[in-house]
């Protein structure tokens, strides 16, 4: 292994950059030569590659985004697209490849390798975190940070106002950043797309809250919960919940970006000079992460398709606390 590829893929997430220096440095320590792929498999397709200097990587790790820059691709989803990259890879003579995205990159990663049989190793970074095999993504705690720093904001003014807020967090398919931001800012209701939603229910709650004399409201929408985004079910409320006046907040992708915590920086960090170290070790079509505190391995298809399920010690906390 003397040539390796890092890019960084799908949406990107704070943290990405920490994991490109630490891959970057692992390589040079190794006498390895690393180039960086831009945009993610747009950029293998198109040969959009630079080989790397040790240097290239100064001053990133506190920086949110991805110098490498990032892309859905929909031309890898064809076999003409996958072709084209194996082209590149032969041509800039790569002979191992560190992917670090989600669920998106790791699929089309897995699909190649059936194809190619290139040496591929993932890195999760998504602030969704809903990965199977680490116990949390590159970005997500950062983005855990970001919500509460602005639902604490949101509160201060729910508060004088006596108002309830429905806001919305990003999680197309998980409930992850709606959980764990909502326990973190003494939410009154989270609504998951893990968990079905009734209106009914809500209601309730938040008339037994006025009745407890609380004076604002709090309600965590995950984007992509089964009743709906924040204002789809601000419009099914309307009329039902008369006792309070009600706003809403879509905080979008501020989530995704910004300097990432300190755990992302040390997670981003361990994550890339493991990937690095599994590819010489000949591993292949695994990603890296941390499962209690120790490297684990884990197979693309099963990180992807084992969804790591919501702890339901956490939803039962949110309901006792939020009572
Ligand atoms: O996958 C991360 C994510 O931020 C999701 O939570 C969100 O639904 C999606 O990306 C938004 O993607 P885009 O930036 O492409 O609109």
């Amino acid at each position: 292994m003397k040539r390796i590829g890092v890019f960084t893929s799908g949406g990107d997430s704070p943290g990405m950059n920490a994991a490109v220096r630490a891959v970057v440095r692992t390589c040079f320590y190794n006498n390895v030569q690393v180039f960086g792929i831009y945009e993610g498999y747009k950029g293998l397709i198109e040969g959009n590659i630079k080989e790397l200097q040790s240097s290239d990587v100064s001053n990133i790790i506190q920086r949110g985004g991805t110098i490498l820059k990032s892309a859905r691709c929909k031309e890898f989803h064809l076999t003409e697209g996958r072709q084209k990259a194996f082209e590149n890879i032969q041509r800039f003579e790569l002979d191992g490849i560190v992917a670090i995205g989600g669920d998106g990159t790791f699929t089309g990663a897995s699909i190649f390798n059936k194809e190619h049989n290139i040496p591929f190793i993932g890195i999760p970074g998504t602030i969704d975190n809903d990965l199977y095999g680490t116990d949390n993504c590159i970005g997500y705690d950062t983005a855990l940070n970001t919500v509460i720093e602005a639902v604490d904001k949101i509160r201060d003014t729910a508060s004088s106002h006596n108002r309830l807020f429905l806001v919305e967090v990003m999680g197309r398919d998980a409930g992850f950043i709606a959980l764990r931001s909502g326990i973190g800012v003494g939410a009154e209701a989270i609504l998951i797309p893990e968990t079905q939603t009734y209106i009914n229910e809500l209601v309730d709650k938040l008339e037994s809250g006025k009745k407890k004399h609380k004076q604002s409201m709090i309600v965590i929408v995950a984007e992509g919960d089964d009743a709906g985004n924040a204002h789809e079910i601000a419009e099914k409320l309307k009329g039902k919940c008369p006792a309070y006046d009600t706003r809403v907040t879509v905080l979008g992708h501020i989530q995704r970006g910004g300097s990432p915590s300190a755990a992302d920086r040390v997670l981003a960090s361990h994550l890339g000079y493991a990937a690095v170290n599994a590819l010489l070790a000949g591993k292949t079509n695994v990603m890296v992460g941390i499962v209690n505190k120790e490297v684990a391995y884990t197979p693309f298809e099963k990180a992807i398709k084992h969804h790591r399920e919501i702890n339901k010690n956490l939803l039962e906390l949110a309901e006792v606390l939020s009572c």
